[in-house]
């Protein structure tokens, strides 16, 4: 009852922030997203007897308690509650990028726990099943089921049986299209998602706009994606980011993700666009700017990020693959 899987982190183009139901995470929005093929998580499961105790180690750091152990202990309770299986098990995971600074670590996580964590019980899952099972989890791990361009659907049933990821496209649809991740602090955010979300749906004046508009930045970016418009694709992204941050900043207290090295590189890539480069913007729950772009503009945007004192790294990522089990074992 072991079993490994990696998976890969998603940057959303249209995000999600709100849930209608905390507990079955289901959201208030659909969204659209990324699966990136450089920012991985690799998760090794083991169920069995011997473990009097759930554990679970990230980057070689256990931990004891907190958030992080809670949130895995939840996902091993339901796993055990569908296979029937009752043993603890331990968790060991490693990030090839830094946790919880808003790279979208918990999309990865859950992706690969769920894989790995159903593998080791003897339950198959279809991605459709995965992607419920991992929102669970966290909500954009739903998105990291599948490779390529996914759509959460968001669904109306109150159970949230429609729930889930679908393949919009694959990730050989659109091998020219680039994330260039920019990393500006590896300092652990202060407001979770999960918190700051439902402060904002309680109390932004702009969330009834973001809902407002929302069904309209999902058909531009499915439009632009299927037809690989990227001025299309990765302008809308941009806005729907700006609109999410929007809601954010209206929060009561206010919550500002942002740090003066991201506006520092907001306005960069503002004027390199008006010289012609072609560059947009998206940022999630945190301060790290991901820059879109397509493979022919990848070195000169490289090279003009590198001379960006605060950029500390870059992580150049291509469209990526859905999760994957492995043989080799974490321990
Ligand atoms: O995965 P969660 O539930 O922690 O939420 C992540 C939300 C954003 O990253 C800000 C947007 C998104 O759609 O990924």
């Amino acid at each position: 009852m072991k079993a490994t899987a990696i998976a890969s982190a998603n940057i959303a183009l249209i995000k999600y922030w709100g849930k209608r139901d905390e507990k079955l995470m289901l959201p208030q929005n659909s969204s659209i997203s990324l699966t990136l093929d450089d920012l991985n998580t690799v998760t090794t499961i083991e169920f069995d007897k011997k473990h009097n105790r759930d554990t679970f180690i990230l980057d070689g750091q256990e931990f004891k308690r907190g958030k992080e152990l809670e949130g895995v202990v939840r996902h091993l309770n339901l796993i055990r509650e569908i296979s029937g299986i009752g043993d603890k098990a331990k968790v060991v995971s490693k990030n090839n990028f830094p946790t919880a600074a808003g790279l979208a670590s918990s999309a990865s996580g859950f992706a690969a726990l769920s894989l790995a964590a159903t593998k080791a019980v003897g339950i198959d899952l279809d991605s459709k099943e995965l992607s419920m099972l991992a929102r669970r989890g966290s909500g954009s791990a739903t998105r990291s089921c599948l490779g390529g361009f996914v759509e959460w659907e968001k669904g109306e049933k109150g159970d949230g049986t429609d729930s889930f990821a679908v393949q919009l496209a694959k990730s050989g649809h659109w091998p020219e299209f680039r994330m260039l991740t920019t990393i500006v602090s590896t300092v652990k955010k202060k407001v979770s998602s999960r918190a700051g979300m439902v402060q904002t749906v309680k109390t932004s004046p702009m969330y009834k706009v973001w809902l407002d508009t929302i069904e309209e930045d999902l058909e531009k970016a499915r439009k632009g994606i299927l037809e690989k418009n990227f001025t299309l694709v990765a302008k809308t992204a941009e806005i729907n980011c700006l609109k999410m941050h929007a809601t954010m900043l209206t929060t009561q207290p206010s919550i500002i993700y942002w740090m003066p090295a991201t506006l520092e590189i907001i306005q960069a890539i503002l004027f390199w666009r008006k010289e012609g480069l072609e560059s947009y913007f998206t940022i999630d729950a945190g301060p790290q700017v991901k820059v879109i772009c397509l493979k022919k503009d990848v070195s000169e945007i490289e090279k003009k990020l590198q001379n960006i004192k605060s950029v500390k790294k870059i992580i150049i990522c291509k469209p990526g693959q859905s999760p994957q089990l492995s043989q080799k074992h974490l321990f």
